[in-house]
């Protein structure tokens, strides 16, 4: 059967995740690795799951093992509603809060039911993966704006939304990551954060805003959310306890205007009826015994370390032709390498030097970043980023 007769125009547009491409040369074992951007194993409340899931399961079976209301778990939607109220989304109500299967089908929900098929979306450059893949599933058309230190450039988005307009391709939606940018490790400033909301009232565009590093600053809490600021019912925030918990729980939740969350229920009825129940209460339970909250501090602690680590190692090589992102909190380092490298191609042999990266190259809708890589300081521990990143910036130095 020749299936691709068969298949749909949206599973046409899919194409697969270019860093799984990658994985039998990243994930090498013995290989210094700052490819894979997840958090560390080590900081898993392994012992606290278990016995919270083993409670769960024995004395509540008839509510943890069966069906529930497509929102999400009650008392879980509560917490929800209560930390982002304490991070000044003070409105904040379970009618505008739906639990999803991690924060990614979140962004796949919302893609589907705001975008068309040629409905343009503005992303930065660079930006996330799995964030790009939803829009691009949707069958929209991206147009990227270029990121700075402090966020994306709001002059050149302003620039592209007036163009979009006068072309009568106006963008619709604009996916921004507020909190240490995956992959670039940048926070969006106060200010561009009041810029945007702006831009979005007079071009008339939503944002979605996904956040799923914002508890792990390592000095300061960053800005209060664009969702937080929100006037206008434009914004559509998502979180996820993948970072803060643990990732295989598949946990993550959107906050939206009261009547698009309803359309993101309808959606997530028939994508799953519900997201997974015994997930669901047990990141309840931690959240109604104080432990998400309580490991916090040792996780910004953790992952601190390790990104000074990264900073300093970086610093010392004072090559004049590398520049690098400075984040103040997340899991990510994005460098910018001499010109002439193709960190592409020097992937391979980096790898069989023992040290594994990103390449830059598909974080960017523009097909820029051929000399960028992405280093991720989550996985190793400090002194093998320190020696990682000697024997990363001794082979490239070789290279050129
Ligand atoms: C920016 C961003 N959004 C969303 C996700 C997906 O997270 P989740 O595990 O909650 O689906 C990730 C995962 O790495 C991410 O980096």
């Amino acid at each position: 059967v020749d299936y691709a007769r068969y298949f749909s125009a949206e599973s046409r547009s899919m194409r697969p995740n270019p860093i799984r491409a990658l994985s039998s040369v990243i994930n090498r074992p013995g290989v210094i690795s700052f490819a894979g951007g997840v958090p560390s194993p080590e900081t898993f409340p392994a012992d606290d799951i278990a016995e919270i899931a083993a409670a769960l399961i024995r004395e509540r079976s008839a509510a943890t093992l069966q069906y529930q209301p497509t929102r999400g778990n009650r008392d879980l939607l509560e917490y929800v509603a209560a930390f982002m109220q304490e991070r000044g989304a003070t409105r904040v109500s379970l009618e505008n809060l739906v639990v999803t299967t991690g924060a990614q089908q979140a962004l796949d929900v919302i893609a589907r039911n705001l975008l068309d098929p040629g409905d343009v979306a503005a992303v930065a450059i660079p930006s996330y993966i799995g964030g790009i893949a939803a829009l691009q599933n949707a069958q929209a058309r991206l147009v990227g704006v270029r990121e700075e230190s402090d966020g994306i450039d709001m002059a050149a988005f302003e620039e592209t939304l007036r163009r979009q307009q006068n072309v009568g391709a106006p963008v619709k939606l604009a996916y921004v990551i507020s909190n240490f940018q995956n992959p670039s490790g940048v926070t969006l400033s106060d200010v561009k954060r009041d810029i945007i909301l702006d831009l979005a009232a007079r071009y008339d565009f939503l944002i979605i805003e996904d956040d799923p590093y914002g508890e792990l600053y390592f000095d300061a809490p960053p800005p209060p959310s664009i969702f937080s600021r929100d006037r206008t019912g434009r914004v559509v925030y998502v979180g996820s306890f993948s970072k803060t918990l643990a990732p295989g729980l598949r946990v993550g939740w959107l906050a939206a205007p009261a009547p698009l969350a309803a359309r993101f229920e309808l959606c997530m009825e028939t994508a799953v009826l519900c997201p997974g129940v015994l997930d669901q209460a047990i990141v309840a339970e931690c959240c109604r015994r104080g432990l998400a909250a309580d490991r916090l501090p040792r996780l910004r602690e953790f992952y601190g370390v390790r990104r000074r680590a990264m900073l300093d190692a970086l610093a010392e090589s004072a090559d004049p032709q590398l520049r690098w992102t400075q984040p103040d909190g997340g899991l990510f380092v994005w460098v910018d390498g001499p010109p002439a490298i193709d960190a592409e191609a020097e992937l391979t042999r980096l790898v069989e030097s023992g040290v594994a990266y990103i390449p830059g190259r598909p974080f960017c809708i523009d097909d820029s970043g051929k000399n960028a890589f992405r280093l991720a300081f989550s996985k190793e521990s400090p002194d093998r980023i320190r020696e990682g990143v000697q024997t990363l910036l001794h082979e490239l130095s070789r290279s050129v």
